[in-house]
């Protein structure tokens, strides 16, 4: 019995050096996945996995912005599995759904809804596509004005694919992590890079920070409008002082990526779950994923079971166990992170959601597929930046973490 996948995929997103693969060529829609059996076959951790898989096979500008200060908040949509927000593209604007993704760096649409072309519109003669381990796009690259809330860039490069799989109820994809991730997904010009949003509007002078700050919060629903991305600065209604930034990694592969260092101990001892080791920072990963070594490690302090959950793919944790269950702590730079016993577990009331049982308990650790010390430990996805607030300061490669009102909720 699989779970009801295709409302909830996850959109594993990664970006590969390689020629299109077209998988079918037709628009995306749900009776085609569903007839293709191509997402219903994974299971949320699978489809993780092997997005960390593909990291491990992988390689900013910085300009200068004179204009106004500016800081733009822009609401984002927490889809239990992913988060999304409405971007408005072309002169009048439509608006279409994109995923917030900081482990790639092209931005796209066409899964869903068709390309508006309007006067805005250039079609810059490139060939685009990406890879993905749960799917694939591929079309024509553009240049076209984005307008996200009343943050607006012009020439903004954007795929519209004529050809995409794996992409369930959203149009594309908003990518937000290094723009050299985009390098290799043009063509002819496979050298090239596409600056993403925070880099046009930096460029462009209406951003005078040339950062972005994601705000995610845990979620009891479906669908949940309550994260906030903030171009051009942070918002500091969301989050509680201080922040504390590192620079990111000098580790390879993580290093390609939004990647830091970081460890992570378990319990008031301080029990080792992972000497510090590099990993990255993705929104578009949905649980958090440990080096099959340190997974085992936390599984067996914890109580949580030998195997994955076949139903769901997810480990789980007997209520007695979670009644014991502490924190982990991750420390990053200088500052440990508590991630609660809460925080451990997936909300219960979304269960069903990933094809679960209601009474059971699932634990938000998953498998990445590899041993550690391959420079990809860790994977700090959507459920990690649910507790903590999260800024990637592009111009200064460094990336800033703090705790928020949302840090031990217990509503999960
Ligand atoms: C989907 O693929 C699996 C094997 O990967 C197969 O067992 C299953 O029957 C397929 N389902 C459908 C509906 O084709
Ligand atoms: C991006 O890639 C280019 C070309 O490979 C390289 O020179 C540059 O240092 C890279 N930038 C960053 C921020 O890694
Ligand atoms: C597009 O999105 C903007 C901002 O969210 C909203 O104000 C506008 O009404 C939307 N337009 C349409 C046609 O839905
Ligand atoms: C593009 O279209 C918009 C809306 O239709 C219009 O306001 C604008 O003047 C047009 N721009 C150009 C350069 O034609
Ligand atoms: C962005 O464009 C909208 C119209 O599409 C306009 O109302 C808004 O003022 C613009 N914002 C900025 C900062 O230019
Ligand atoms: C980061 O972790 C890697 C192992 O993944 C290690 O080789 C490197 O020395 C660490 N860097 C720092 C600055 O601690």
């Amino acid at each position: 019995m699989l779970p009801v996948l295709p409302l909830f995929v996850l959109t594993v997103i990664l970006s590969v050096v390689s020629k299109p693969v077209v998988i079918r060529d037709s628009q995306f829609n749900l009776p085609v996945v569903r007839k293709l059996n191509f997402t219903g076959e994974s299971t949320i951790p699978e489809l993780d996995r092997a997005r960390s898989q593909s990291i491990l096979k992988r390689p900013t500008r910085i300009v200068h912005g004179d204009a106004a200060r500016a800081v733009f908040d822009v609401a984002a949509t927490n889809e239990a599995l992913q988060y999304v927000t409405s971007v408005g593209v072309g002169t009048p604007p439509t608006n279409y759904t994109l995923i917030v993704d900081t482990g790639s760096a092209n931005t796209w649409l066409g899964a869903m809804k068709p390309y508006v072309r309007t006067n805005s519109s250039v079609d810059t003669g490139q060939q685009v596509s990406m890879t993905y381990p749960s799917g694939s796009f591929s079309g024509e690259e553009f240049t076209d004005r984005l307008s996200l809330g009343s943050f607006n860039v012009t020439v903004q490069g954007l795929g519209v694919a004529s050809r995409s799989i794996g992409f369930e109820n959203v149009d594309g994809v908003l990518g937000l992590g290094p723009a050299n991730l985009t390098i290799g997904t043009l063509f002819p010009d496979t050298e090239a890079t596409i600056p993403t949003v925070t880099d046009t509007g930096f460029a462009q002078g209406v951003l005078t920070a040339h950062e972005v700050s994601i705000s995610f919060q845990p979620t009891t629903e479906e669908v949940n409008v309550n994260g906030v991305v903030t171009f051009g600065g942070n918002n500091p209604s969301r989050f509680n002082n201080p922040i504390s930034f590192v620079p990111l990694t000098a580790t390879s592969p993580s290093k390609d990526f939004i990647g830091i260092n970081q460890t992570i101990t378990y319990g008031t001892s301080g029990f080792p779950i992972l000497a510090n080791a590099a990993g990255i920072i993705d929104a578009g990963t949905t649980l958090l994923l440990l080096a099959t070594d340190t997974l085992q490690r936390y599984l067996t302090v914890v109580g949580g079971s030998n195997e994955p959950d076949p139903e769901t793919g997810f480990y789980t944790i007997s209520p007695a166990n979670f009644a014991r269950l502490q924190s982990l702590f991750f420390t990053i730079g200088d500052t440990a992170y508590e991630f609660t016993a809460n925080a451990q577990i997936w909300p219960r009331s979304l269960n069903t959601a990933i094809g679960g049982n209601p009474n059971t308990i699932y634990l938000i650790t998953a498998d990445l597929g590899t041993r550690s010390g391959s420079g990809l430990d860790f994977m700090n996805g959507m459920v990690w930046l649910e507790r903590f607030y999260f800024i990637y300061d592009v111009g200064a490669g460094e990336v800033g973490f703090a705790t928020t009102p949302f840090t031990h909720a217990t509503t999960n």
